[in-house]
């Protein structure tokens, strides 16, 4: 039987008191035939097993090398070096898998970029960088499902082939099983040339998800408050440290509430599962705050954050989040030093422009050094099922932007009228007989209700201090990368 093992973590918060235990894991390193640092993946922190000079033949010392992996039973006593409360003396040492130490693709002596790790991702949980991040964005996505569950929400599991498209950007992924073989033409063809869907799997075309929030409003206006909290895909051709082609998101969606309920929620929610991982992660928390610091000092004076991770983390939970409107960003924008002195690669160019991350980033970093919810944006550069303001021009939509990371919520109060939702919807060329169902909860029992989509990953980004998002995930889909 193998589950007797004990985890690291928790053997070393217990007190060294003789206590026998069976402890399994890779070896990080082993110095002096006799000392072995073991990790199990629980924590960074290793357990030392110790190989009694002597006690074990030389055959069996050889294999003891970098990412094999051993079962060690033994006694729990004192350490006698420095740096570890408590030795395993070990017993027993059986080998449970090989390596060749000199093949072995992570050389942790080398200090392995983070940029080589990505090419090695299926061993990269195994370097102490990797197991910290991983073991948050564990941590904040049960903090996730707690908040939620502890207000009452029901998780809702929404489709991940759909046929519509949420967002109306047109950036979705194709499901199909339709042959593509163009020469043989062995795809079924309308009349005039076109693709014949009813052929297709479904009858019609579908795509992977880019939101799931119709159909989550869907499950509001009966339930009350839902979430969904699942992967999502958007096929935007952007090659930034902040997008990936399939990412998870959280999507609340309330009945009656506001704009306003939706910004409470969403700032609660946050700082709710900041503190979560502040409180139960804060060992790699710790450990991330110093990898960024060293990161840093590479930097420039003027690049380095004026704040420690957990400071900054720190800080987010103890101030507000500044709220300001669409037009007084554009004012702000607009006067800045940093616009006169044309430092930004995207002009302001007056209201009506959608702003762009480096405009964003102006606002939380310089401006106003804090997390901002920008709200009531112009109806024009949003989607179509945002409730549309008195004054014609804006609707009530609300981003919040992070530091170093820019936006990490999108959400709204959703139009609850019928005609104002068709009229829009006419005006945006979205085929209202695709969404008959979605117009059908305003027309029987329609209510006020609003939510938001938070980017898990630009979250888990923020809490761990990672500049690029495809560390903060297992396995990134990135353009022209699906590895592993
Ligand atoms: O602002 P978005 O597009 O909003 C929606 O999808 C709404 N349906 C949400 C809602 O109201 N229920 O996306 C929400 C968030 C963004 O703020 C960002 O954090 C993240 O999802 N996001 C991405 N994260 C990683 N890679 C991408 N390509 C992303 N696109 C959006
Ligand atoms: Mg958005």
């Amino acid at each position: 039987m193998f589950n007797k093992r004990v985890k690291i973590r928790e053997l070393l918060a217990q007190e060294p008191t003789g206590q026998e235990v069976t402890v399994m894991g890779w070896v990080r390193s082993f110095r002096n035939n006799q000392f072995i640092a073991l990790n199990d993946g629980s924590t960074n922190n290793n357990i030392q097993v110790v190989a009694e000079l002597g006690k074990f033949d030389d055959t069996l010392l050889k294999r003891i090398t970098l990412s094999a992996s051993f079962k060690v039973k033994g006694t729990i006593v004192p350490s006698l070096g420095k740096g570890q409360k408590m030795d395993l003396n070990a017993a027993t040492i059986e080998v449970l898998g090989d390596s060749d130490a000199e093949k072995y693709p992570i050389q942790l002596r080398n200090r392995p970029t983070l940029e080589y790790l990505r090419e090695v991702a299926h061993f990269r949980f195994r370097t102490n960088t990797f197991g910290s991040i991983f073991r948050i964005r564990h941590s904040l996505a049960f903090a996730i499902h707690k908040f939620f569950n502890d207000k009452g929400f029901v998780y809702l599991h929404t489709p991940i082939i759909t046929a519509s498209d949420a967002e109306g950007a047109g950036e979705m992924f194709r499901v199909t099983t339709l042959p593509f073989d163009e020469e043989k033409n062995k795809t079924p063809r309308n009349e005039d040339g076109t693709i014949d869907f009813k052929e297709d799997f479904f009858g019609r075309p579908t795509n992977l998800t880019v939101s799931g929030q119709l159909e989550g409003e869907l499950g509001a206006t009966a339930l009350g408050d839902i979430y969904t909290f699942g992967p999502t895909f958007r096929a935007e051709n952007s090659n930034t440290t902040r997008h990936l082609a399939e990412f998870w998101m959280i999507e609340p969606e309330m009945a009656f509430y506001d704009l306003e309920d939706n910004m409470n929620l969403a700032e609660e929610f946050i700082k709710y599962i900041i503190q979560y991982a502040i409180t139960n992660n804060r060992d790699d928390l710790e450990f991330l705050a110093q990898r960024l610091a060293e990161e840093e000092k590479q930097l420039p004076q003027d690049k380095r954050s004026d704040m420690g991770l957990i400071e900054k983390l720190e800080f987010v939970l103890n101030n507000n989040f500044e709220r300001i409107t669409y037009t007084e960003a554009i004012d702000i924008l607009r006067e800045s030093n940093h616009n006169k002195k044309k430092k930004f690669q995207y002009p302001i160019t007056g209201w009506g422009m959608d702003l762009q991350s480096e405009h964003e980033r102006y606002l939380v970093e310089k401006h106003f050094k804090k997390p901002v919810i920008l709200s009531n944006y112009p109806r024009e550069i949003k989607a179509f099922y945002m409730r549309q303001n008195e004054d014609g021009k804006t609707v009530a939509a609300m981003d919040i932007l992070a530091p170093g990371i820019g936006e990490i919520v999108g959400g709204s109060q959703r139009e609850e009228r019928l005609e104002k939702l068709e009229a829009r919807m006419k005006e945006m060329h979205i085929p209202a007989d695709e969404l008959w169902w979605y117009l059908d909860t305003r027309k029987f029992g329609s209510v006020p209700h609003a939510g938001f989509g938070l980017g898990f990953e630009r979250m888990v980004q923020f809490v761990t201090g990672m500049t690029n998002i495809r560390d903060v995930i297992a396995f990134p889909r990135t353009p022209k990368s699906a590895e592993f």
